[in-house]
């Protein structure tokens, strides 16, 4: 674990000490758009790649691109990101005006209301608000035209309004005479998080897939938003890596984003000055309670037993990982203690990847062993609080006849 550098506590008026753990909390919300992007370059890139014709011959194709992943995997934050890019090039490099529009398709939208969104970035004015859909194409075919404006729409979230109203999309993407792109002006970003609904639009549309974060890019994505948003200091680097653990299926930098803030809030009621793994265990099972299903579960007397060596290892030291031979020599300690006869190594590691598919209750994980080697050694993250490990254990080892020595460590805390 790495040393804390803990972070100052400040008196208020009314005696109180307030917790200062962050330094900006505002860089974690959903609206706040990061300078850099991690792990996207090859989207980016790729972006770059469809609409640069849109700088070296303006006005003469309509560039229809979708980003295709699931919740979290970045499309809102790349396109915006591509979105700033393309505009300062366009100007700087080229010389051509042209404007990148973000536009929210949140269920219910209609042609009108697009339109209305389009106008208000291009000539903001109250102006508008009463207007045919008729008549606000027209308005904004006039202002591009006068303007000498290119356009790039991000329609975002679009999936809802794909399936619905395709002939919106038609209306809004067309070429022909009625549509909103007659001369070619409009290029597209749609977002959307399946690529199903491409059945839905006539147009050829390239699609960009997004893959989900894997935990290791979630930690990079984390590690920048602690440093922007806490005091230094204030989040230790096994908190991350426990968060970035727990979104490992989901992929998902908003659901990361939003465990990290939630926890730190947690902390910070409990008057801690750092924020910890055991925060995020607690924080996160407040959202999730597991309790009845640990109860559940059927398991073996070996299973048991190393579930009973993790705890204990836990018990005796809170922290972030454990390694797999530690585990592997608590099993051997507590099989003595108590008569049990134990089982092979090879054998015992394979329980603990059993108990980990069948519980959730912890994630293995690979790390370098120092700096000198090459070597990896397996470690496990626990994902549920101690607590609850402790309390599911005790439930497990009830009705074990003559584990005494056991059942005693339990005794103790009561
Ligand atoms: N590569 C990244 N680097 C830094 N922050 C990121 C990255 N990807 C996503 N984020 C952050 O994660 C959060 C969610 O990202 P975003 O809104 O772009 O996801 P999305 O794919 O649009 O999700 P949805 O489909 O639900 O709209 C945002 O706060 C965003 O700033
Ligand atoms: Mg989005």
């Amino acid at each position: 674990m790495e040393p804390l550098e803990l972070c100052p506590k400040l008196d208020t008026e009314d005696g109180f000490v307030q917790s200062s753990l962050f330094k900006d909390e505002s860089k974690l919300s959903e609206k706040w758009m990061p300078d850099r992007l991690f792990h996207r370059d090859d989207t980016f890139r790729q972006l770059m790649r469809f609409f640069r014709v849109l700088l070296e011959r303006p006005k003469t194709f309509s560039v229809k691109v979708m980003l295709t992943g699931g919740p979290g995997s970045g499309k809102t934050a790349v396109a915006m990101s591509f979105g700033s890019e393309m505009e300062c090039i366009a100007c700087d490099e080229f010389g051509l005006n042209l404007k990148f529009i973000h536009v929210n398709c949140i269920e219910g939208v209609n042609l009108s209301n697009i339109l209305l969104q389009i106008l208000q970035k291009i000539r903001p004015s109250s102006y508008y608000q009463l207007w045919s859909a008729k008549n606000l194409i027209r308005e904004i075919q006039d202002i591009l035209r006068k303007d000498d404006l290119q356009l790039i729409i991000c329609l975002d979230d679009a999936d809802s309004f794909f399936t619905k109203k395709s002939l919106i999309l038609n209306r809004l993407m067309n070429s022909k005479e009625s549509c909103l792109n007659t001369e070619l002006r409009i290029s597209f970003v749609l977002n959307v998080k399946s690529d199903d609904v491409r059945e839905n639009v006539a147009e050829k549309i390239t699609s960009i897939p997004i893959m989900e974060y894997v935990p290791n890019q979630l930690e990079d994505i984390l590690e920048e938003r602690v440093k922007i948003s806490f005091q230094k200091g204030s989040v230790q680097r096994g908190t991350v890596r426990l968060i970035a653990g727990l979104c490992r299926f989901s992929g998902s930098a908003r659901e990361a984003l939003s465990i990290l803030w939630g926890t730190a809030k947690f902390a910070e009621k409990k008057g801690a000055s750092v924020v910890e793994p055991s925060h995020v265990r607690q924080y996160y099972e407040s959202l999730k309670p597991i309790t009845d299903y640990g109860k559940c579960v059927f398991l073996d007397q070996d299973q048991k037993v190393i579930l009973f060596a993790i705890l204990r290892l836990f018990e005796y030291d809170d922290q972030e990982r454990i390694k797999k031979r530690d585990i592997w020599r608590e099993y051997l300690d507590i099989c003595m203690e108590n008569a049990i006869v134990p089982k092979k190594v090879e054998r015992i590691l394979m329980e603990m990847w059993i108990l980990e598919w069948i519980t959730g209750f912890f994630i293995t994980k690979e790390s370098i062993k120092s700096d000198y080697t090459t070597e990896k050694v397996e470690e496990i993250a626990l994902l549920i609080s101690i607590e609850e490990l402790h309390s599911i254990v005790e439930y497990q080892i009830k009705s074990e006849v003559g584990w005494n020595l056991i059942q005693f460590y339990f005794k103790k805390f009561h």
